[in-house]
Formats: structure tokens, C-alpha cells, sequence
């Protein structure tokens, strides 16, 4: 059996396969043949932080599936009253076919695989966010990038989107910068794996606390909110000091012509990306997060054909 928590589990011929699993079900979902890949099966959708997109594009996902999706608000199931992780994972292990989770810590996910039995995704951890960049993927590729070969920028934050880019690259083989201001870069840890990861596919990664030199020449740019869930403490502080990282048209203008825009949403106008750059990018980011829907139904239907092969 496989899980998706991180992309570091896979390989970039898993990754593109996924991909392109992804990309057959869209095509079929957009002629209206919704395929029962996964007939009466049952997603369990457990949430710790709050989602518009996550919750929406799992529930609309296995119902067009021919499954069913439950909403677990951790404020309503008794994990949130501190039943164990590991109880939850049997309790559900033993009456649903998948877990989705997103939670806090990135171990808990690991709990969950280990003790439910059932194949277990990524929904967003404070390390990682797979499934969002299966997505952001899906949409490069459907623009005409090269997966392999393409250059991206990511602005600002060192948090759990800039993880799984780093993942994304370094597996597929793409040159990613990352510029973060001082003090909120990635984790030595996921440089660590990011690095051995890239001495195998080539990947070039540039990490930078000066956003030009991030910006210049990238085919695609992307940026994220600069206060991820969990942190509303430190908001004013890291308002100020990412002061210089907003993605607006000068800093646009530094990316290649034609350059792509990609933000994983939601997305806060005049902090990480201006009004306007936002607004001439909507197309792209729009498509992106449709393409949740699509990617996620390619990572559910690879996990549940592994569990058979
Ligand atoms: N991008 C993303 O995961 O959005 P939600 O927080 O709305 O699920
Ligand atoms: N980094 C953000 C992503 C939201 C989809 C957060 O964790 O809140």
C-alpha cells in the first residue's frame, strides 16, 4: 500500500505517472463521464485547520469518484478532545477505504498511515503540502512547461509550500529559487533531503534572501501567504519583515517574458502579491485551483490501484 504525504516518497517517473493519471480523469470528468474508479468507497476528510479548497475539491473528488466523502472537523470528533491519533487511525482503518488528513504535524500523518490500514493523503501539515503542488504541476504542465526543465521563483515564506516545491524540484529535476527574507528560510532538514535529491535528477536549486535574484529570468513565479495557519500571532511582526517581497508588476517585470503567476490561495492582495499582478495572473491561479480537484482524483485512484498490485 502507498500513502501521498510527501512528495520525497515518490519517484519522478510516480510523480509524472500520477500526473498523467490526473490528466485522463480531467479530460473524462470534462466530457461529463464520470468514471466509478472508486464506486462506493469512503474518503474520511479530517481537518485540524480550516479549508475552502482542500475540503471542497476531496468532497466534489470521490463523490465524482462514485464514492463518498465524511467531513471530520477535529472541533467535533473526539480527537480533538485528545482521543490518540493512533485510535483514530484504527477506529477509521476499520469502517473507511481513505484518509485525508490536514493537520499540524507532519507525524501524525505518519501515525495515521502506520495504524489505519487504509491508504492516508497529505491534505497540508506545517511541513508539507503535496497535493497543492500535484495541482500547481498539473497546471504547468497544461500551459506548455516543461516539467524537467523550467525555471520557478518562489518569493517570500519558508514554510510548507516552499517544503514541497523544494520536493517538486528536486525529484523532477526543474531548477527552482526560493528567496525568503532573513530568518524565515527552509529548514536545513528539507535543504538536506532537497540536495540529495537533487545530486540524482540535476535538479538546480538556488536559495537566496534577495527576491531579484530569484525573479530574473523565471519562466514561473510563485508565493504564498506570508502568515500560514497556526501563526496569526506573529502576524504584524512578519509583515514587516518580509517588507520587499511582494510580488507586483516591477518585480514581474524581472521574470522571463510571458512569465506565469501561481499562488496556491488564499491569497492576500498588497502583502504577498499585489492587486494587479494577481488580477493579470487570475486565469492561472483560477485554473490551479480547479485543478485540485483533478489532481486529487489522480492521487486517490493511483493510491487505491497500489493497494492491489
Ligand atoms: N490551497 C489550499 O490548500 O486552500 P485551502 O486552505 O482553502 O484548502
Ligand atoms: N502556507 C499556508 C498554505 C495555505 C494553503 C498555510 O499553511 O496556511
Amino acid at each position: 500500500m502507498r500513502h501521498f504525504l510527501t512528495l520525497n516518497d515518490f519517484s519522478k517517473d510516480e510523480i509524472l505517472d500520477i500526473l498523467n493519471l490526473a490528466a485522463e480523469i480531467k479530460k473524462e470528468a470534462k466530457s461529463k463521464n464520470y468514471i466509478s474508479y472508486l464506486k462506493d468507497q469512503t474518503l474520511a476528510m479530517i481537518f485540524e485547520k480550516s479549508s475552502t479548497r482542500t475540503r471542497v475539491s476531496f468532497e466534489v473528488g470521490i463523490h465524482q469518484l462514485g464514492g463518498k466523502g465524511l467531513f471530520l472537523s477535529s472541533r467535533d470528533i473526539q480527537l480533538g478532545r485528545g482521543e490518540p491519533v493512533k485510535d483514530t487511525a484504527r477506529v477509521l482503518g476499520r469502517m473507511v477505504d481513505m484518509i485525508m488528513a490536514r493537520v499540524y504535524k507532519q507525524s501524525d500523518l505518519v501515525e495515521l498511515a502506520k495504524f489505519s490500514g487504509v491508504p492516508v493523503i497529505n491534505g497540508l501539515s506545517d511541513d508539507f503540502h503535496p497535493v497543492q503542488l500535484m495541482a500547481d504541476l498539473l497546471t504547468l504542465s497544461e500551459l506548455g512547461l516543461n516539467l524537467q526543465t523550467m525555471k520557478v521563483a518562489y518569493i517570500g515564506d519558508g514554510n510548507n509550500m516552499t517544503n514541497s516545491w523544494l520536493m517538486a524540484a528536486s525529484k523532477l529535476g526543474f531548477e527552482l529559487r526560493v528567496a525568503t527574507p532573513k530568518g524565515y528560510e527552509v529548514l536545513q532538514w528539507v535543504l538536506d533531503i532537497a540536495e540529495k535529491n537533487a545530486k540524482i535528477s540535476g535538479a538546480n536549486l538556488i536559495i537566496t534572501n534577495d527576491p531579484k535574484v530569484a525573479v530574473s529570468g523565471a519562466d514561473v513565479v510563485t508565493t504564498d501567504t506570508w502568515v500560514s495557519m497556526g501563526q496569526e500571532d506573529e502576524k504584524e511582526k512578519r509583515i514587516k519583515d518580509f517588507a520587499g517581497y511582494c510580488v507586483d508588476d516591477a518585480m514581474m517585470s524581472l521574470a522571463a517574458k510571458d512569465a506565469k503567476f501561481l499562488h496556491c490561495l488564499p491569497a492576500y492582495r498588497g502583502y504577498e502579491v499585489s492587486q494587479s499582478v494577481f488580477e493579470a495572473h487570475a486565469e492561472e491561479i483560477f485554473s490551479e485551483a480547479e485543478n485540485r480537484l483533478h489532481a486529487q482524483k489522480g492521487v486517490m485512484v493511483w493510491c487505491d490501484r497500489k493497494r492491489y498490485e
